[in-house]
């Protein structure tokens, strides 16, 4: 009998639950759908005006029951009177929207009282909507303004400073994504410009330089990857080897790998390409294909790089495994490659990681004897056709996955016919198609500054997507710099 009522009990919780949710789901898609149309028609428009009468009914029951309604952000999740708003597939641009909403004027919550006339909520939602706010204190800007309408049943909380710390250093990361970046190229060069000159090279500002990209690509993945487009023509080594330390880290980073493992990565695919300081500059440039003599030269970079580290100063700082990684780069999976291993069977996991990300920058890198630079999708195509034999079938499939099927600083048409660069992937397999990109012509092929959206994103009228991406194209037939974009990003 005890049982059988304990089993009621669960069963009407689960159930009060269902109503919660349903509830709760409905009045948050209903509030961000009425916020959109409000954004798209008139104050006194006829579709705007029924949304806002379906959300101030169903506040209203709500209002009843529970004598408060709010919103409210917190972590980067919503909740609604406290309880967690758990968003399903198709309502999740509903939550970036209201997520992006929110954070613009730094509101953290919006609590509406039991008294609240339906023409209060529908100037609120209207202002809330289409208010543009000034940008050194958005939220006692908006905060005035309604008061100034009169709007007197709901209240507006500030975003936490925690939180609001938070966004600000999204910012920040950008801009010391970029300063390291570069400081890498530029401590590389000179790196190679001491180790001619038989001088000391400078280990601990290499490891510093590589901890610093390990704790960058763990805060802003997409970023650091988006910096990989760098592609300087002339210093090509320099910027290889440092769009590979990156490219490798994050590799390294979805495989598990710890962040002492990670720094031993960083810094053996940063000095992967140091042979190539002994081979001469007009084979490593030469237009068109190397003669057997200049290719079995440009092979040795491998063995050289090796002597060159062994005869560091420093070489009791440096993890072992950039010896193999150094030699190992240019090896495939199936023991063929270069150099040849007569007794050896087992390839170090790094030197795999390595050798993925260093063919997948040099064959999306413009290159005087390269008939054809492949876009970075083309470059993952090629890499899996060559799965098994050049490359290890399951470490690329991790590897395929970063990329993603519209890798990051992929240059995309648009179903509006808009040209845009994808700047931001999806993890969640569902939206692997869908990722965030930035417009940067119009629909009739002018170039723009446009913003960047979350191709997830729906029209609330047609429930329909807003943009598609129509196919990839190759930004070289554009005349497009990908790194520009990503680089404007961290002004
Ligand atoms: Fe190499
Ligand atoms: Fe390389």
């Amino acid at each position: 009998m005890k049982k059988n009522n304990q089993k009621e009990d669960i069963d009407s919780r689960k159930s009060d639950e269902k109503v919660t949710f349903k509830k709760i789901n409905e009045i948050f898609i209903r509030f961000s759908s009425a916020l959109r149309t409000a954004q798209i028609f008139e104050a006194n428009n006829i579709t705007f005006l029924k949304q806002v009468h379906i959300v101030f009914t169903l506040m209203q029951n709500i209002l009843e029951d529970e004598k408060e309604a709010v919103f409210e952000f917190k972590e980067d999740t919503l909740f609604f009177n406290n309880t967690r708003v758990k968003f399903a597939f198709l309502s999740y641009h509903y939550f970036k929207f209201l997520s992006n909403e929110f954070r613009i004027k730094e509101v953290g919550s919006i609590s509406f009282s039991p008294d609240l006339a339906e023409q209060e909520l529908r100037e609120f939602i209207y202002l809330f909507a289409n208010e543009k706010v000034n940008e050194k204190n958005p939220f006692e800007d908006f905060e005035l303004k309604i008061e100034r309408k009169g709007i007197s049943h709901v209240l507006l909380e500030k975003i936490h400073p925690f939180e609001l710390a938070a966004l600000m250093k999204q910012e920040e990361v950008k801009k010391s994504a970029k300063k390291v970046f570069f400081k890498s190229v530029t401590h590389l060069k000179e790196s190679f410009e001491r180790e001619k000159q038989k001088k000391r090279i400078r280990l601990k500002t290499t490891r510093r330089l590589v901890q610093s990209i390990v704790n960058l690509v763990s805060k802003d993945e997409s970023f650091m990857i988006g910096l990989t487009n760098i592609k300087d023509y002339d210093e090509y080594t320099l910027n290889h080897s440092t769009n590979v330390c990156v490219l490798a880290i994050c590799f390294g980073k979805r495989l598990g790998l710890e962040k002492k493992e990670l720094l031993d990565l960083g810094v053996s695919a940063f000095f992967h390409d140091i042979g190539k300081l002994e081979i001469p500059k007009k084979i490593l440039d030469k237009k068109g294909k190397l003669s057997k003599k200049e290719r079995k030269i440009m092979e040795k970079h491998t063995y050289q790089g090796v002597q060159k580290l062994i005869i560091l100063k420093e070489f009791s700082f440096l993890p072992i495994k950039t010896l193999y990684v150094t030699l190992e780069h240019h090896l495939w999976a199936n023991l063929s490659g270069y150099p040849r291993y007569w007794k050896k069977d087992h390839i170090d996991l790094f030197s795999k990681i390595v050798k993925m990300c260093d063919f997948f920058d040099s064959v999306t890198t413009k290159r005087p004897y390269r008939k054809h630079t492949l876009t970075r999708d083309e470059a993952v195509s090629l890499m899996l056709e060559k799965s098994g034999t050049e490359f290890d079938p399951s470490l690329l499939k991790v590897f395929a996955n970063m990329i993603g099927v519209y890798p990051i600083g992929s240059l995309v048409v648009l179903n509006t016919k808009e040209l845009a660069i994808v700047t931001e992937a999806k993890s969640e397999v569902a939206f692997l198609l869908r990722p965030k990109v930035k417009l940067i012509t119009d629909r009739i092929g002018n170039k723009i500054d446009g913003e960047i959206v979350d191709l997830i994103e729906m029209d609330p009228e047609t429930m329909e997507y807003k943009r598609t991406i129509a196919k990839s194209l190759n930004p070289n037939k554009y005349n497009i710099r990908i790194s520009d974009y990503f680089l404007a990003q961290a002004q």
